[in-house]
């Protein structure tokens, strides 16, 4: 019959085609679509065995011969294709030895540390040493021996956290109850700065956080006096910052130093003219400072007659704020590591 015949020779032109398309497959994933598309379930061979039931019974043994013919030359080749495309190298398993390693990300110091330590390196080449003191203190060294007896006026300057009800024991405010201690512990002639954690019953906001940095110095010897104060603090600062700026000493009040002073800089944005960051003042204030107060000398047991001393205080947060542009002091505390790593 014509009609089997001419099916006949389709399949073997399936066939020839199989053979020549797997010649040309590359990969795993190419060589299985071939598979699916003339070994699969529904692929070619499939349809062609499917036609078996319409061909008349006399020719079904020539028919299903050609169908073998076809499975197995289809079969063989597919197998033949297949365990070569094994046996090859395949691209994941090839390493280029040439491309550098990958740099481990290695962890940093928090700004505030860099900070402080910045600060602290520029006083020791001045020959100060460092020291630290308790951030739990008494109510006699955060206040009574800074020449603030119970009830003046200046402790509500610093909203204190408190650890007993009778008042004695609380979070120091401020560094300077360090200058106390040291000055118990030393004989003068001796430069010092302190540096810690400091408390304030404050907001948690832009500007403010319960929980913050001090550096305090302390110069105290026989005829220190203010111009040793405004030579140290003004080369500090330009050390710091790292540029050449005005210094501005103003009149202040502490009641542990006499006379006492606001120091600021000439603010960077704006060259002194007035703009957002300075609140259109034109300087920037860094910190508090002043001649030691004869009163806390003669807390710490030293004679007011025969030594002076200048004393200065300043916030950790704010000169890394002003060096580095932040504008938010939240951002020391919420551990953001693409904030902290900024500052190395
Ligand atoms: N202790 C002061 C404060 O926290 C700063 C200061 C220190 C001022 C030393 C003068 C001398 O505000």
């Amino acid at each position: 019959m014509d009609e089997v015949d001419s099916i006949i020779r389709e399949m073997e032109t399936a066939s020839s085609e199989a053979e020549s398309s797997i010649r040309d497959l590359s990969g795993m994933e190419a060589l299985e679509q071939w598979r699916v598309q003339y070994l699969g379930r529904k692929g070619r061979l499939a349809l062609f065995a499917a036609k078996i039931s319409s061909v008349p019974p006399k020719e079904r043994a020539s028919f299903g011969k050609a169908l073998n013919a076809m499975k197995e030359r289809l079969t063989a080749i597919y197998e033949e294709i297949l365990s070569t495309e094994r046996t090859k190298p395949r691209e994941f398993f090839t390493v280029n030895h040439t491309i550098p390693g990958k740099r481990p990300d290695f962890s940093g110091f928090h700004p505030l540390t860099v900070v402080t330590r910045q600060v602290a390196s520029i006083f020791q080449s001045f020959g100060f040493g460092v020291h630290v003191g308790p951030e739990i203190e008494s109510d006699f060294y955060n206040f009574v021996a800074l020449n603030m007896p119970e009830n003046h006026p200046a402790r509500d300057m610093q909203d204190t956290f408190y650890l007993t009800p009778d008042q004695h024991l609380l979070l120091r405010t401020h560094t300077s109850p360090v200058q106390i201690r040291v000055m118990e512990r030393l004989t003068p002639p001796f430069r010092i700065i302190a540096l810690g954690k400091t408390f304030r019953s404050d907001a948690f906001d832009a500007s403010h956080t319960p929980a913050f940095h001090q550096i305090e110095g302390l110069m105290v010897g026989e005829d220190i006096c203010f111009s040793h104060l405004k030579g140290v603090l003004s080369l500090f600062l330009r050390k710091f910052f790292a540029r050449d700026m005005k210094v501005r000493f103003l009149p202040s009040y502490f009641p542990f130093t006499e006379p006492s002073a606001e120091i600021s800089i000439s603010c960077e944005i704006c060259g002194g003219r007035g703009c957002q960051t300075c609140g259109h003042e034109g300087w920037l204030e860094i910190l508090g400072a002043g001649m030691v107060h004869p009163e806390v000398f003669r807390y710490a047991g030293y004679d007011p007659s025969t030594v002076t001393g200048f004393a200065f205080g300043m916030g950790v947060e704010r000169l890394a704020m002003l060096k580095y542009g932040i504008e938010d002091i939240r951002s020391f505390f919420l551990n953001d590591i693409r904030f902290l790593s900024q500052v190395r």
